[in-house]
């Protein structure tokens, strides 16, 4: 614990040891993209970069965090200035999720207050869910030293309250999910309306192959624009096709759907649907062993999403088109779209050429200059020894 920039940052500026320290990773997605508020499949997985917080209790009922990202100034507040949602800024993150066990049935006036210091190394706004590792961290220590006795499905569902709630962005509950449920080298195949989970064996370190990430630099915000508007056209397509949500309607079924839905509406529909699909397509391959269906899966998946969909940037289908160039197994964006990152899946050898090759495409067309850099399966939030 001596070396950790949290225990650090918890020593200057609280004083004294912490109780303990807990991490929670962030997640790249392989496949299944706005899915998953449509209560569909998703196949995500938890990365090599975490946020990590070390917490102590208090005697009292204040509550004070600070961050390494944040210049390490505490933000202060009470336990029950937070039950009455009073918070804002990148606390709003810490403090939604004390705000969301309050609501999911832990006595906020019968728990003790706490300091609570946090460093990360997940990426801020690359799309790799820096904010659900900041959320399902602060979770599971909470879990621990508040003895709530929460299973890993109602901390994830902790968690989007906090990101829904405290954030105000109209997210689904992949992130969360992916971030508690996680295990070294598997993703993590969720069901989003049972929130059943089966944890796929990859094994594409031991193949010999990459998960490239590139980070576009493009800026991307879910609370307002896109995101919402994609979600509230999927709930209101459910709505006119007589289903409780998109995940109820087959692939079979779209061509009935598309008398009924204006071409637009049909497009986004015909997305989530064949989505799902694929999903449970990718599952079946990567336990067959048989990546290269998985990655043109992968490829698939990426055109629903720039044609169907329409949530793509001409960043991210760069990374895309070079990746198929260079002849990438798979590749797509990644997450919720308009910016962040793209995914592709390549031979080890060939990654570091391919993240020169977009660098130098981006350079070509005027973009700015993408981040790469590899990530692989990691254990999912937990105490830290
Ligand atoms: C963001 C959201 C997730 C999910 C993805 C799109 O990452 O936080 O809930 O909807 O976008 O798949």
């Amino acid at each position: 614990m001596t070396e950790d920039a949290a225990a650090g940052l918890f020593r200057e500026r609280f004083g004294g040891e912490p109780d303990g320290l807990w991490r929670a990773p962030g997640r790249v997605n392989l496949i299944g993209e706005h899915t998953d508020y449509n209560d569909g499949y998703v196949l995500p997985f938890a990365i090599d970069r975490a946020s990590r917080v070390a917490v102590g209790l208090r005697d009292d009922r204040r509550v004070r965090i600070a961050s390494t990202f944040e210049g390490g100034d505490p933000v202060e507040t009470t336990l029950d200035e937070i039950a009455e949602r009073r918070f804002s800024g990148w606390s709003a993150y810490p403090f939604g999720v004390v705000w969301a066990f309050g609501e999911a049935g832990t006595d906020l006036a019968a728990v003790r207050g706490f300091d609570l210091a946090v460093d990360s190394d997940v990426p801020v706004g690359a799309g790799l869910s820096s904010s659900a590792a900041i959320e399902m961290a602060t979770a599971v220590a909470l879990n621990d030293l508040w003895a709530v006795g929460a299973d890993r499905a109602a901390l994830a569902r902790i968690g989007r309250r906090a990101e829904n709630v405290a954030v105000g962005a109209p997210t689904g509950i992949m992130d969360q999910a992916a971030s508690v449920f996680g295990e070294t080298d598997a993703a993590v195949f969720l069901d989003c309306r049972s929130l059943a989970v089966e944890q796929v064996p990859l094994g594409f370190t031991a193949a010999g192959l990459a998960l490239l990430v590139v980070d576009t630099k493009v800026e991307h915000a879910h609370a307002t624009g896109g995101y919402r508007d994609r979600r509230e056209a999927c709930e209101r397509a459910a709505k006119e096709l007589g289903v409780r949500a998109l995940r109820d309607v087959a692939v079979e079924d779209l061509p009935g759907a598309e008398q009924r839905l204006d071409p637009v509406t049909f497009r986004r529909v015909k997305h989530i649907v064949t989505e799902d699909a694929r999903v449970l397509e990718s599952v079946a391959a990567l336990k067959a062993h048989d990546t290269a269906a998985f990655g043109e899966l992968m490829y698939a998946s990426h055109a629903s999403m720039r044609d169907d969909f329409e949530i793509s940037v001409p960043e991210l289908d760069t990374v895309v088109e070079v990746a198929r160039a260079r002849g990438a197994i798979g590749a797509r964006m990644t997450g919720g779209g308009f910016g962040g990152s793209a995914i592709a899946l390549l031979p080890a050898d060939d990654a570091d050429a391919l993240a020169d090759a977009v660098a130098a495409a981006f350079a070509d067309r005027g973009y700015r200059e993408p981040a790469a850099f590899r990530v692989t399966p990691a254990q999912g939030a937990g105490r830290l020894p």
